[in-house]
């Protein structure tokens, strides 16, 4: 028998990235290819790339350097596929810029991989000659891409993500993501189901629901009915074994009742919602793009606080736009206080090539970017602390995930998505357990397991064990 040909995926990015790893994976899979953790024992090497922001951008040059550097040194070829969004943005440029490329190839080609790759083989050392696939298809790849074994579902652990929806036409004038990965297309309800039946079947427990903008999903279910978002949540909350739903990322025009009506019917559906306002200025949001303003945002905040009084929110801020002025930003400092935030990702403005923020007036300064996300982050993080610190003394049910670092500790995610630690064994993994919230650090809580899944009957056992001991004593 051939040795297996060794695989290694890194990502970088948002969760669709992710996700689309582990497409790739699966794909290569049935080509013969297993996964190894470090990119020195590969004999294939996808770096899956982001362009949202300068810095992500330029981590795939620094990450190609680094691997040509131990391929010289080992004397050892391997092949180098580029993947993700800097591969569809910049295509060319990168087999120009690192010759340790040899395939370029952008998000909606990956059910391409198998062939792009015996081509890539075909050309052997004649490096000058990369393959580069960044069309847009007029086939949906999902059709093409195989499902996960039920091997690699349980590897995976009991939590997955599931893309419904991909590309995004909304166009803020700051964002690239429109260009790499193209219009809105969203999935069908029954592709859908099949995959979250299929992850369920190998023990997943909850599923994120992904797109670029989630809540703009419209997909058609099998009898062509046109399906949104909340109905979407609430067909997936009924396959069997999903305990949990979450859904990101939305956009605040998308917000509709109906995914409102969804966060007060289905205890499934989880109580934290990520719903990114990137500014609190009216101005600015016009400049941007965004197609809402803060009282629109102000107003969701509130029907969603009443249809679901334990949500919590966090958000996406974006500090330094062009022409961004102190009162403007003084305007989004106000609109967090008025929310409150229970976490939130907070970015310097980054200009980025071909989108219409990039040629605007009144491009900021480094320092006066980095003195507002200073600010911002510093009210941010108080909230933060502030909501985890509330969480002391109240019960959780908790999704255990993972063994802790120490023997006897797992680790599990709350509704907010707080890492939990707790004590209890690796065959709890999986299952809800009950937690009464005692300690609370900035990382992680912990607490004590009070009941659950698996440990109602285990509870329940110890304590007659217990009494049958007290009976005989
Ligand atoms: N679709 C989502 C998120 C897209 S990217 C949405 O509509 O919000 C994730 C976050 O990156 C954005 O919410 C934004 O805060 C940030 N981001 C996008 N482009 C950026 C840029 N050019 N500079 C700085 N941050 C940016
Ligand atoms: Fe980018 Fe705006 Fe689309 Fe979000 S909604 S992906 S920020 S263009
Ligand atoms: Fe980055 Fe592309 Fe996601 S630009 S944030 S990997 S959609």
């Amino acid at each position: 028998m051939t040795e297996p040909r060794k695989l290694y995926v890194r990502s970088f990015g948002c969760q669709m990235n992710v996700y689309d790893a582990q497409r790739m994976t699966d794909t290569l899979a049935r080509e013969g290819y297993v996964e190894t953790d470090t990119a020195e024992d590969a004999d294939l090497v996808i770096l899956n790339t982001c362009h949202i922001r300068e810095k992500a951008a330029e981590k795939v040059y620094s990450e190609l350097g680094r691997l040509r550097k131990s391929q010289e040194e080992a004397g050892r070829r391997q092949m180098v596929a580029v993947a993700g969004c800097v591969a569809q943005a910049e295509g060319a440029e990168i087999l120009k810029r690192a010759r340790t490329v040899d395939l370029v190839v952008g998000p909606q080609s990956y059910h391409k991989l198998p062939e792009l790759i015996a081509q890539a083989e075909a050309r052997g050392s004649n490096r000058r000659a990369g393959i580069v696939e960044t069309e847009f298809p007029v086939e949906d790849k999902f059709d093409f891409l195989p499902p996960p074994s039920r091997a690699a579902i349980a590897k995976r652990g009991p939590t997955a993500f599931v893309t419904v929806q991909e590309g995004c036409d909304k166009f803020c004038t700051f964002c690239v993501v429109p260009y790499t990965r193209g219009a809105e297309v969203s999935r069908p309800v029954a592709k859908i189901l099949d995959e979250v039946i299929r992850l369920a079947d190998g023990g997943v427990r909850e599923v994120t629901l992904i797109g670029q903008n989630v809540n703009g999903y419209h997909g058609v279910d099998a009898g062509g009915r046109d399906v949104g978002l909340a109905e979407l949540v609430r067909r997936v909350a009924q396959v069997p074994g999903i305990a949990r739903v979450r859904y990101t990322t939305s956009h605040p025009r998308d917000m509709d009742d109906d995914l409102i009506a969804a966060h007060r019917d289905l205890p499934a559906l989880m109580p934290y919602l990520h719903l990114p306002v990137q500014s609190g200025s009216n101005r600015v949001l016009a400049a941007m793009n965004r197609r809402h303003d803060r009282e629109l945002f102000f107003a969701i905040v509130e029907k969603v606080r009443a249809a679901r009084p334990d949500i919590a929110f966090s958000s996406d801020f974006i500090v330094g736009f062009p022409g961004e002025t102190d009162e403007d930003f003084a305007d989004t400092l106000d609109l967090v206080e008025k929310v409150g935030f229970a976490g939130a990702f907070s970015f310097k403005y980054s200009s980025r090539p071909g989108t219409p923020a990039a040629s605007m007036d009144g491009q900021l300064p480094e320092d006066v970017k980095s003195a507002r996300i200073h600010a911002l982050q510093a009210l941010l993080d108080r909230q933060k602390a502030a909501f985890d610190a509330a969480c002391r003394g109240r019960r959780f049910e908790i999704l255990l995930e993972k063994p802790g670092r120490f023997p006897g500790q797992l680790i599990g995610r709350s509704p907010y998505l707080q890492s939990v630690v707790v004590e209890a064994p690796v065959e709890a993994i999986g299952t809800l357990a009950l937690v009464d919230v005692r300690e609370v650090s900035t990382k992680s809580l912990s607490g004590d397991i009070v009941g659950g899944e698996f440990f109602a009957d285990n509870v329940g056992m110890n304590r007659s064990a217990r009494q049958s001991e007290k009976v005989e004593a």
